[in-house]
């Protein structure tokens, strides 16, 4: 049984991918869960932040940790330098994250861990939401060009949290949504949509992710690579934080 901190940035991309891969991950190990606060606000627009019990069920290693509530000195990456962890997942890791990475920078709870796993040598696996070209799933918004701004809208009257709302054409409001989905089958002309997006690469977070390698942390191609990564001896093969 690995003991695993899993830092969860604010990434869309790979992110329902990442937590499907964790729970095949949490029922054999202990996760233990940080999350940015990018990483909570987009959790909760694709509906999974709730989910993250199922994985980090409570009890010592197997909490989670929202940098909402950390403070600005994240005391529970400390762990990381105590050796209470096997490795540390990065899993989606945002472009920012990874730039901030590679800077040096550690000031959210995912960036602070990396730095502490990074200086205990601890081993950093990383799944960047930027290494291929992708098409992602954006949160649940209204197509404007669809919506006929009816005057009872019942998404809008049905909506759990709120988070519709307009007089005329509506709109969503991502901080309020928690992607259930409450909206989309009551809407007749069918306004509610998650689109899909084509996310080009750019060079710059290419040549972060290269910066990375170099220090030794292991790159993930893909969330299916997570279990195999994570209890497998893939980090063992890596020349974890030697090469400076
Ligand atoms: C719905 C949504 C999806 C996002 N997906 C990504 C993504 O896949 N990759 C990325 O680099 N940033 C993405 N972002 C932007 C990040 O959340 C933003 O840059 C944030 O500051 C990252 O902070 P963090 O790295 O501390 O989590 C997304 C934002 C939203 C609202």
């Amino acid at each position: 049984m690995r003991r695993v901190a899993w830092g969860i940035t604010g990434g869309g991309q790979y992110l329902a991918e990442s937590v499907k891969a964790m729970r095949e991950v949490a029922a054999r190990n202990r996760v233990c869960t940080f999350v940015s606060r990018a990483g909570e606000e987009v959790l909760r627009m694709y509906g999974l932040l709730d989910v993250l019990q199922e994985i980090s069920r409570g009890g010592y290693l197997e909490e989670i940790f929202l940098e909402s509530e950390s403070g600005r000195s994240f005391p529970m990456t400390g762990r990381l330098m105590l050796g209470r962890f096997d490795m540390l997942l990065i899993a989606p890791a945002t472009s920012n994250t990874v730039a901030k990475i590679a800077c040096g920078i550690s000031d959210t709870i995912v960036t602070n861990a990396a730095a502490l796993a990074e200086k205990a040598e601890v081993p950093v696996l990383v799944l960047p939401t930027d290494l291929r070209e992708v098409v992602t799933r954006a949160p649940y918004a209204v197509n404007r060009e669809v919506c006929r701004g009816c005057e009872i809208c019942p998404p809008q009257t049905a909506c759990p949290q709120g988070a519709i709302s307009g007089d005329d054409i509506r709109s969503i409001d991502l901080m309020l949504c928690d992607g259930c989905g409450t909206c989309l089958p009551l809407c007749s002309s069918g306004a509610i949509d998650a689109v899909r997006m084509n996310v080009r690469r750019r060079c710059i977070d290419l040549r972060n992710i290269e910066i990375l390698r170099e220090r030794g942390y292991v790159i993930l191609e893909s969330p299916e690579e997570i279990p195999e990564a994570v209890e497998g001896e893939v980090f063992k093969r890596n020349n974890m934080h030697g090469s400076e």
